[in-house]
């Protein structure tokens, strides 16, 4: 595991952007695991910035996105297909039929899972996956449990991670209640993962995550075991670090 701590986003923003760049420069097909939330949006403006200099193309490459809610209108703005469009998907040239991301109103969900999971095993392994963290430690929408799954499924989100959402819709209410996500195998079996975290509120959950034990109940300490990770911090979220 390689650990950067940098003095502020836009350094890590500008340092994930280049790896993009290079893992698609090097690999023009490369396969790319791509997340949501807030802390991805600023490495995908960087990214759109590197598209619009003519640095970067999608043309050839593959993506799959980690999770989608169940249950919202594909088109709410607040679905992760809606995020995707908005903050990366319609400003590059990746051709849409290369773009993946689990259809959370598929009428089986379960054939869906199914489905994805089909998809990711034909792709084999994402070259780079892109991770955010959450707050109690999931990764994707896998969230703390007495097991983790695998392949892709549907998850009942915990409250602590839809209270952390809620903040991206009206009302709690409002917030799903459940969502399909990739598996901890695929995410695992990425050749490389890059690991992006934010803010002084998710400086314990890291260092307990990357130092700690490994353990169900903390999704993201399952990364330490991965050959190839590299975690971006900033210096608040990395401040136990440095201890
Ligand atoms: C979403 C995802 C989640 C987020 C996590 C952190 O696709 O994979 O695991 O990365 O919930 O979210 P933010 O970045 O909003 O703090």
């Amino acid at each position: 595991m390689i650990q950067l701590i940098f003095e502020n986003r836009e350094q890590i923003q500008q340092e994930a952007a280049e790896r993009v760049l290079a893992m698609l420069q090097e690999h023009p097909t490369a396969i790319l695991g791509l997340a949501t939330g807030s802390t991805p949006v600023g490495i995908y403006q960087e990214i759109v910035k590197l598209y619009t200099q003519g640095l970067i193309s999608f043309k050839k490459a593959t993506t799959f996105n980690l999770d989608e809610y169940i249950g919202l209108p594909e088109t709410h703005p607040q679905s992760y297909h809606t995020y995707m469009k908005r903050n990366l998907f319609d400003h590059i040239d990746l051709p849409v039929e290369q773009a993946y991301i689990p259809n959370g109103n598929a009428p089986d969900l379960m054939e869906e899972c199914l489905r994805y999971d089909e998809l990711i095993n034909k792709a084999n392994q994402m070259d780079l996956q892109i991770l955010g963290l959450g707050h109690n430690g999931h990764i994707g929408f896998n969230e703390p449990a007495d097991s983790l799954t695998n392949g892709t499924h549907i998850v009942e989100l915990r409250e602590q991670t839809r209270l952390a959402n809620a903040r991206f819709f009206h009302t709690l209410d409002e917030v799903p209640t459940h969502a399909i996500t990739m598996g901890m195998g695929s995410i695992l079996k990425a050749k490389s993962i890059l690991l992006v975290v934010y803010g002084e509120e998710k400086a314990e959950v890291a260092f307990k995550a990357l130092t700690g034990p490994i353990q169900t109940e903390l999704p993201a300490s399952l990364l330490q075991i991965h050959p190839n990770l590299t975690v971006l911090m900033d210096k608040e979220a990395g401040r136990l670090f440095n201890d």
